[in-house]
């Protein structure tokens, strides 16, 4: 199988070269652990590598995204610009609709906007996808709802052979009863230990599970430096 490099070295090592090519990967992990940084990195080194990337945004603004990227040294400025990497953003679209609608009377419903959507129309020419977040999914709808609409996006996806991350925050994750694990690929959680006595924290990485992937490690210790995420240690 076909890796496709993660961006983090250390990563690299232990999922046999990167995300296994053409298949989902979900990414979860409490606030403030790693998870869109996981993501910036993927981008970037997708980018790097020539591939062709899009990033689905849900929650944040894209200049504020872009900024983190620039503070990390994983600017993806110069790839917006030569469109090797699209940005679509849910989330402003929700801001701008709902601006114009309220004009008009209408309600939120009215202003629901689909990722499915978006990525039926997407060009076969993709290679990476970046959703951040997609627990906003979880949020509007039941669970049926819910499992239609995310195997709808990893059908799509798998389809079109991308390669794809999956970013869940674990509140969300919990609230479809890890439904999402079961769904795709490849499962990595970001896990926060904190020692309230000695003030310090340790964060670790955890592959879950990767199919068709020998993962001799399953915790590594990581950091958050000025250059993004870096794995220090695995234990097994
Ligand atoms: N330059 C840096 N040096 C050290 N740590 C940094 C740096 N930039 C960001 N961080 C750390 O990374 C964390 C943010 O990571 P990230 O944005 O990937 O979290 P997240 O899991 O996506 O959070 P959320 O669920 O809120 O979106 C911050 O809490 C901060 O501590
Ligand atoms: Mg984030």
């Amino acid at each position: 199988m076909e890796n496709l490099p993660t961006g983090v070295e250390g990563l690299d090592l232990l999922l046999d070269g990167g995300y296994p090519k053409g298949k989902s990967i979900l990414v979860t992990g409490p606030p403030g652990t790693g998870k869109t940084i996981l993501g910036l990195h993927f981008l970037h080194r997708s980018c790097l590598d020539g591939r062709k990337c899009i990033l689905v945004l849900t929650r944040e603004l894209s200049e504020d995204i872009l900024a983190q990227a620039r503070s990390l040294k994983l600017d993806l400025d110069p790839f917006l610009e030569n469109g090797q990497l699209s940005i679509r953003n849910i989330f402003e679209d929700k801001i701008n609709k709902i601006k114009s609608v309220s004009k008009f009377g209408k309600g939120l419903s009215a202003v629901d906007t689909d990722i499915i959507e978006y990525l039926s129309s997407m060009s076969s020419e993709v290679d990476v996808v970046v959703i951040d977040n997609i627990g906003v999914m979880a949020i509007n709808h039941d669970m049926r709802e819910f499992a239609d609409k995310f195997s709808s996006i990893s059908i799509i996806l798998l389809k079109n052979g991308c390669t794809s991350l999956f970013i869940m925050d674990v509140d969300s994750y919990n609230m479809t009863q890890k439904l999402t694990g079961y769904m795709v690929f490849g499962l990595v959680r970001l896990i926060t230990q904190e020692n309230f006595s000695s003030g310090k924290t340790k964060q670790y990485l955890y592959i879950e599970k990767m199919r068709n992937t020998p993962v001799p490690v399953k915790y590594s210790l990581f950091d958050i430096t000025s250059h993004g995420i870096r794995v220090i240690s695995g234990m097994k």
